[in-house]
């Protein structure tokens, strides 16, 4: 096992988190259960903060994408680390008002936002609105000139740049629902557009060129295609941007297939950022802006891992061997979605080699629920405790209740005390917003 910075072996040979045995966590909490280390979480939060303070002057501001895990604590913890959230719907929204959130810190996205969803932003005073279309920018200057105020926006732009991991490549056109061209002429046209709306003040453009991203490259050129546009833009309108808005992606680390990549580390991709900032403002006479970027996995992905119990093993001669757990597709669709790769561990027996190849099942109606194929463990005995890594982002924020089996409660651990996030679901919650019409009923 690749021991990570929240995980370590105990002497009971036992996988802890954040100073937690994962088998007491599974007694006392149950599985299928979500863990996350709260000291982990603040520290990546810090480190970003803390490289804008240091080397940008505190021009900027970290937002973490909350669509990587979105609950109350998760907000609250935000918070209290003074950074901002990205927010990608009504509920995210909701969600970071309920635990106080500033409301100047929010920031929302999302390529099809609904009227509602324009209009509580405008009325709970968000920061800025990440225009993704011209319909949504006449809905956000009409509802914003009926309330009587001025929107600060900024403009999704697509520099081209698509990243795939360790490689990026440019396309022209790149085939998105995300944002507009800067080579097709959209771009522009947009921000023509949007500097005709009295109710709209625009900042500056965002970008987003994709996500496990672990090329520096990848972000430099973004970073010096928009400011190029950003240039033509300023001496065809006049405008130039007080705000960059990088996005997210950086990547982390799955399987031994990815880098590990250190908090510090991680300090040193946005560093490479904010140089090519400077550089390309300097280059194109521009007056630096302020950086904003929106990391979601790399901040919440290591920080969590996911505990299930094993039950059936099936083997199937000469074709692989099945571990099924009590968990499965709709507390991690990941694999199903895009074969994502994970390491697990037995938790119990952490110390032990992996002597064989498996294929680890869940407990749903699909042959395709699988949380991996192809994984490195030591002989599983039903009742052993199974630990898959890295399940901090986009698991739990993609969980479903298909098959009407109960999403699993989350816990924070912080020096090996755990308390409950999310709490666990009960079979009453599935159908509270059933409904059954009396001529149905017995
Ligand atoms: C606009 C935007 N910002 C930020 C993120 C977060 O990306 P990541 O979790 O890879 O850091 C995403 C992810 O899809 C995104 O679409």
């Amino acid at each position: 096992m690749n021991e990570r910075e929240t995980l370590r072996i105990n002497e009971k040979g036992h996988l802890e988190i954040g100073g937690a045995d994962c088998v007491e966590l599974a007694k006392e909490f149950s599985t299928p259960l979500y863990v996350f280390d709260e000291a982990y979480i603040r520290k990546m939060m810090r480190v970003y903060r803390d490289t804008i303070e240091r080397e940008y002057g505190g021009n900027g501001l970290v937002l973490y994408a909350s669509k990587a895990f979105s609950c109350e604590a998760m907000y609250a913890i935000a918070r209290e680390e003074g950074i901002g959230t990205d927010v990608v719907s009504g509920g995210e929204l909701y969600t970071a008002i309920k635990v106080g959130f500033p409301p100047e810190r929010i920031y929302m996205h999302g390529n099809n936002k609904l009227p509602s969803e324009i209009c509580d932003a405008l009325d709970h005073r968000i920061g800025c609105i990440v225009v993704d279309s011209a319909s949504e920018a006449d809905l956000i200057d009409e509802e914003a000139g009926r309330r009587g105020m001025v929107q600060d926006v900024i403009l999704r732009i697509n520099p081209g740049v698509e990243a795939h991991t360790h490689a990026f490549v440019q396309t022209a056109t790149p085939d998105s629902k995300f944002g507009f061209s800067i080579h097709d002429g959209s771009a522009e046209r947009m921000i023509a557009y949007l500097l005709t709306k009295k109710h709209l003040r625009l900042l500056g453009y965002h970008s987003h060129i994709g996500s496990q991203i672990f090329e520096k490259g990848s972000f430099v050129l973004a970073v010096e295609k928009n400011l190029a546009f950003a240039a033509q833009i300023k001496q065809k309108y006049a405008f130039e941007p007080e705000v960059l808005n990088m996005g997210g992606g950086f990547g982390i680390w799955y399987t031994d297939e990815d880098r590990k990549i250190t908090a510090e580390e991680y300090g040193e991709y946005l560093s490479a950022l904010i140089d090519a900032v400077k550089r390309g403002c300097t280059l194109h006479g521009l007056r630096l802006p302020r950086i904003l970027i929106e990391p979601g996995r790399s901040i919440v992905g290591e920080a969590g891992i996911t505990l299930y119990t094993v039950g059936a093993i099936k083997e199937i001669k000469g074709v692989r061997k099945y571990i099924a757990v009590d968990g499965g597709m709709f507390d991690n669709p990941r694999y199903c979605l895009y074969q994502s790769k994970y390491t697990a561990v037995l938790a119990n027996r952490a110390a032990e080699p992996p002597t064989e190849l498996v294929s680890i099942a869940g407990k749903c109606c699909e042959s395709g629920d699988l949380i991996g194929v192809n994984m490195n463990l030591p002989a599983a005995k039903t009742g052993d405790i199974l630990a898959v890594l890295s399940t901090g982002a986009y698991n739990y924020s993609m969980a479903s209740n298909y098959n009407r089996n109960l999403i699993p409660p989350a816990i924070l651990v912080n020096e090996g005390k755990a308390e409950y996030i999310v709490k666990p679901q009960t079979y009453e919650d599935l159908v509270r917003n059933d409904v059954l019409p009396p001529r149905l009923r017995r």
